[in-house]
């Protein structure tokens, strides 16, 4: 039976030209490839409207959110819904900057926050705001510096080298930002010029109970009912272009901002998602399927259950402590459940069956048409992963568990970082007070005694029996003398009552009396021993080995792309995600999670109410909202006499399309791409249109929030509402 499936699946794989649904567009080549196939499903507008060089289109309402020093690394999407440059996104894309400006005293994360005017609008140094200006296709300049005798080392640098430069001509005497990046691995490239912004301002945020309700217990599933989302606006020089921070800066006044519909839309009607989608791998073969499912995705898991086991207890028994590990807690829980929701959907979909049968087929092929240079391709993948697989469980220990594990590691980490520029300082002084004030914004969401057990959990999870001994480093093994009882615990202990990381006084009072001599002390500090140890073995030994095997595998991937693309020459294929400004589009659809389970696409403030349970922290809702329920006054926010929550579309997006604009045929703001559905979740590698769905909030839920519960009104009336 399994059998028969899968060899009609492999038929559909290479018969089909695309797939319905799946696929994340570059805008430039809508009109190319997609618009007939997005007017037939509904959409009203052109593929001009979407993106165009000459005059105002959509793509100059929508913002990638970057951070100084990556700008380009978008981590969510914004859009602009008024001449004013106000901006929404989702709660949890501005999460850091509500938590950042949180204290006992002014607790946004559990009150929410809503500036009353312009004056009260919060900065937030360091976030960049991102407008595609204009696209380019620039495989053939970067081809023609290329050649086949190139090593993958000679080869990365010279498209490093051509890219700088195509860059740097592409924003000559402007004020402009380029940015290369390989397409279609390594097949196609494309340059994204950008206008960067860089003051942008917290404008309002509802609390954590509306904004992140459900928390982690229902991130990544759906039904949902998460109010995610976050005002921000976006602020320019005097002259409408982009400035540092300053209080001379005015409102930006955007080429184009989004109209909001309140009309809403009903399941089958046609919506698209347009925003910065991260990184997919739609491309990979069995051997990295195998790979992801079986070894590294279930160690990572493990690690970070470890972790979060700590943090939850923490977070429970304190509210400071709820404060200050809020946001750290909903880092490493996110990843962590998505993996096991990944692990889950590849396996229930044969992923790596159905590309076991791609493969052979592409090998049939390749043989029938003499194609040589892919003869025997598939088989050189299996070396390669067999090899990886001991430095890729390595470089997860190391990482997960090592440098990324316990707080006061990363700390040691980033201090040395810091000394090893004191040398360059020219006013010692003014070195000394930023380090100081880097200490300190460390300890103020810093808890000794929670990382002191995460600490011990690491240590217990690094010396288990999973890892051979050469990849656990000396320094984190147990020295005899803790042979009995309770082992790791002292030591840790030991280890943080002698080391000044773990004592926020002494480590100013080291850096206080900095200088020549007493740098080196640093050095014999039990805790910077402890990273430095993971960090040789990282560095010497995981590293470039595993650097090496994959630049191999890469410069394989380049060519299957290249073959697959060869093979299926009817078939139009979307390069997977890389941070790049992209357009999914779909429909509104319910979909059969599991045996007799159907879901309907949308939810209702209705469902708040239902999950409503004061004793559970993710599902507590606010007064005020049970009792606009109960009084029904729900404004002109409602369909069918309920106000909708949130919705699901088969639009294929990923992490970074968080906060994404999802757009109704119009081009109408409906509401904002959050999350995806639970059965759904190995999209990244695996999309399948009958099962993933992308979860956006309503933008009338949005409404709602914003003018019943919050009261800020001012905000309702600078956006442009139809009804
Ligand atoms: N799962 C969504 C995304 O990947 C939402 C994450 C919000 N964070 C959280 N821990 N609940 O970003
Ligand atoms: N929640 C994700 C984000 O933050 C979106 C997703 O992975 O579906 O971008």
């Amino acid at each position: 039976m399994r059998k028969i499936t899968l060899c009609f699946l492999a038929f559909i794989l290479i018969a089909l030209p695309g797939f319905a649904d799946e696929g994340m567009w570059i805008p430039m080549l809508l009109k190319k490839y997609n618009i007939e196939d997005m007017q037939k499903a509904g959409f009203k507008l052109t593929a001009e409207d979407i993106y165009d060089i000459n005059q105002a289109s959509l793509k100059d309402a929508v913002v990638g959110l970057g951070r100084e020093g990556s700008p380009f690394q978008h981590f969510c999407t914004g859009e602009i819904v008024s001449d004013e440059g106000l901006m929404i996104t989702n709660h949890h894309c501005a999460f850091g900057m509500i938590q950042a400006h949180s204290s006992l005293e002014h607790n946004y994360l559990r009150d929410g926050f809503w500036a009353n005017s312009k004056k009260e609008e919060l900065t937030n140094p360091g976030t960049t705001a991102s407008i595609l200006v204009r696209m380019e296709d620039v495989t053939e300049k970067i081809n023609a510096a290329l050649n086949s005798n190139m090593s993958e080392e000679e080869r990365a640098k010279k498209i490093k080298e051509v890219s700088r430069k195509l860059e740097a001509e592409a924003v000559k005497g402007t004020n402009l930002q380029a940015n290369i990046k390989p397409y279609f691995n390594g097949n196609q490239y494309f340059m994204s010029v950008f206008k960067i912004y860089r003051d942008v301002r917290l404008v309002g945020a509802p609390n954590s109970a509306i904004g992140k309700f459900g928390g982690d217990t229902d991130n990544w599933t759906w039904p949902r009912h998460t109010g995610d989302f976050s005002v921000l606006r976006i602020y320019a020089g005097p002259d409408n272009e982009p400035a540092a921070v300053s209080p001379n800066n005015v409102p930006y006044k955007p080429a184009k901002f989004f109209k909001v519909s309140a009309r809403g839309v009903k399941e089958g009607d046609f919506t698209m998602v347009f925003g910065y989608p991260g990184t997919t791998n739609e491309y990979l073969t069995s051997y990295a399927i195998d790979q992801i499912a079986s070894v590294e995705d279930p160690h990572k898991i493990k690690i970070r259950t470890a972790k979060l086991d700590v943090i939850n207890a923490a977070m429970e028994s304190d509210e400071l402590l709820r404060i200050k590990y809020a946001a750290k807690a909903a880092n490493v829980a996110n990843a962590w459940k998505k993996w096991q929701g990944e692990i889950k959907g590849l396996e229930r979909f044969s992923t790596a069956d159905n590309k076991r049968i791609l493969e052979r087929n592409f090998n049939q092929w390749a043989q029938a048409n003499g194609k040589t240079e892919y003869i025997g391709l598939v088989d050189r993948y299996k070396n390669l992963y067999d090899a990886r697989q001991e430095y890729i469980l390595a470089a997860a220990y190391a990482t997960e568990a090592g440098l990324r594990g316990a707080e006061v590691i990363e700390l040691a980490r980033n201090i040395k970082q810091i000394l090893e520029v004191y040398d360059q300082a020219n006013d010692k002084e003014i070195f000394k007070q930023r380090v100081k004030e880097y200490i300190q914004s460390f300890y103020k969401d810093y808890d000794v005694a929670t990382d002191e057990r995460i600490l011990v959990e690491m240590l217990k999870l690094y010396n288990n029996e999973d890892l051979d001994n050469q990849w656990i480093p000396e320094v984190v093994r147990l020295s005899p003398k803790y042979a009995k009882g309770n082992a790791y615990e002292r030591y840790a202990a030991d280890l943080f009552k002698k080391s000044i990381f773990a004592h926020e006084d002494r480590l100013l009072a080291f850096v206080n009396n900095l200088n020549d001599k007493t740098i080196k002390k640093i050095e014999k500090d039990p805790i910077y021993m402890m990273m430095e140890g993971i960090q040789n073995l990282f560095m010497e030994k995981i590293r470039p080995e595993l650097g090496r095997i994959e630049r191999e595998i890469n410069s394989l991937n380049r060519l299957w792309m290249a073959g697959l693309m060869e093979m299926q020459p009817d078939k139009i294929f979307y390069p997977d995600a890389n941070s790049t400004l992209r357009i999914a589009y779909g429909k509104v659809a319910g979909y059969k999670a599991l045996d007799a389970v159907y879901y309907t696409p949308y939810t209702t403030l209705k469902g708040i109410m239902e999950k409503d349970n004061p004793n559970i922290y993710d599902y507590d809702v606010p007064q005020k909202l049970r009792e606009l329920y109960k009084n029904r006054d729900f404004g002109p926010y409602t369909q069918d006499g309920e106000v909708p929550v949130c919705f699901i579309a088969t639009n294929h997006t990923t992490g970074g399309n968080s906060g994404s604009p999802v757009l109704d045929a119009e081009g109408n703001l409906i509401g904002l791409n959050f999350d995806r559905a639970w059965e759904g979740v190995m999209s990244d590698m695996q999309y399948s249109p009958e099962i993933c769905r992308n979860i956006a909030v309503d933008i009338r839920y949005v409404l709602f929030i914003i003018d019943k519960y919050a009261g800020a009104k001012h905000l309702i009336e600078e956006m442009e509402i139809i009804h």
